[in-house]
């Protein structure tokens, strides 16, 4: 059950950072706005009287004055205090190391390793074990995105020829949405991310089968699908273990274990695997996806292989 994005529900420690100076300004200034309204309507009340309480005025005045600069350092202090814990990645154990570039219009995951041959790399899905922290380095291939996953942590921009990061220290089990929060073009809207945190053993499962390359096709339709993916396909996506190298779209190894599709556009199932290769432009106008004349038997061919890709 994917959780609603919320930044006023959190998940981890650097959201409820966040959530906790939303607080703190909720708290002030609605303090503040309730005293405006208690002295207007005794002002209101009282506007018959003389003025010959000038003395009483002028003190009222002052206190009024102090209150309002001690407020507003109040929360200057809290989003000090804020803004220098949010540097910190926290948890006490080695971070993770994920870099994510965002393209148009989807994300590329890469979890690195000090071993190459060890990297992971997959889109628009990232996993996180629960209670460690993750250091997310940020690029952008293209134009300026921004990451924001809302349960997790604030936004972040990513620059085209700049590296960014964030932080995220997830604290509770689920499946959460991200979403893109910079307009990028026409898909904008339509550049989400599914992050899902897991327990440290289910974490551990699913990077080790990650490691695994794509098992080979089996019966004829599989083995024609892969004709189509290693062939008209290979150009823009890779498959580990097989001649599909390209680098222009999402890594497809792993493509049928993932969540959703095109940037958590689609259901992952079939019926919508067969449409977004069957149209791309239809389902996601803009989108740098072209439409590859396949045949019906074709689309039907490819989908059967990518779904045995798990
Ligand atoms: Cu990428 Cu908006």
């Amino acid at each position: 059950m994917i959780v609603v994005q919320s930044a006023i529900h959190p998940a981890g420690d650097h959201a409820t950072i966040t959530s906790g100076l939303f607080s703190l300004f909720l708290g002030v200034t609605g303090f503040f706005f309730l005293l405006v309204l208690l002295f207007l309507g005794w002002a209101i009340w009282r506007k018959d009287r003389g003025s010959a309480e000038d003395r009483k005025l002028r003190v009222s005045v002052a206190g009024w004055a102090a209150l309002i600069t001690l407020g507003l350092f109040g929360l200057t202090l809290g989003s000090y205090f804020a803004d220098r814990s949010l540097a910190f990645v926290g948890g006490g154990q080695a971070p993770i190391k994920i870099k994510m570039t965002a393209q148009q219009w989807w994300w590329e995951v890469e979890y690195q390793s000090d071993d190459p041959s060890r990297t992971i790399i997959t889109a628009n899905e990232l996993h996180l074990p629960l209670g460690r922290p993750a250091e997310i380095q940020l690029e952008a291939d293209d134009v300026i995105h921004s990451l924001w996953i809302p349960n997790l942590a604030g936004k972040q921009d990513l620059i085209p020829g700049r590296t960014t990061d964030m932080a995220v220290l997830p604290r509770h089990l689920g499946h959460y949405r991200a979403q893109c929060a910079e307009f990028c073009g026409l898909q904008h809207a339509h550049m989400a991310l599914d992050v899902l945190v897991e327990t440290p053993a289910q974490f551990a499962a699913w990077r080790s089968r990650s490691l695994q390359a794509a098992p080979a096709p089996t019966t004829a339709e599989q083995k024609r699908g892969y004709a189509i993916l290693t062939g008209q396909c290979s150009g823009c996506h890779a498959i580990s273990g097989t001649p599909a190298f390209g680098t222009v779209g999402p890594d497809l190894t792993h493509v049928a274990s993932r969540a959703s599709l095109a940037a958590g556009e689609l259901p992952n199932i079939r019926i919508w695997l067969e449409r977004w290769i069957a149209d791309p432009q239809g389902v996601k106008p803009g989108s740098h996806m072209p439409r590859v004349p396949l045949s019906a038997a074709d689309i039907r061919a490819a989908a059967a292989y990518l779904e045995t890709l798990r």
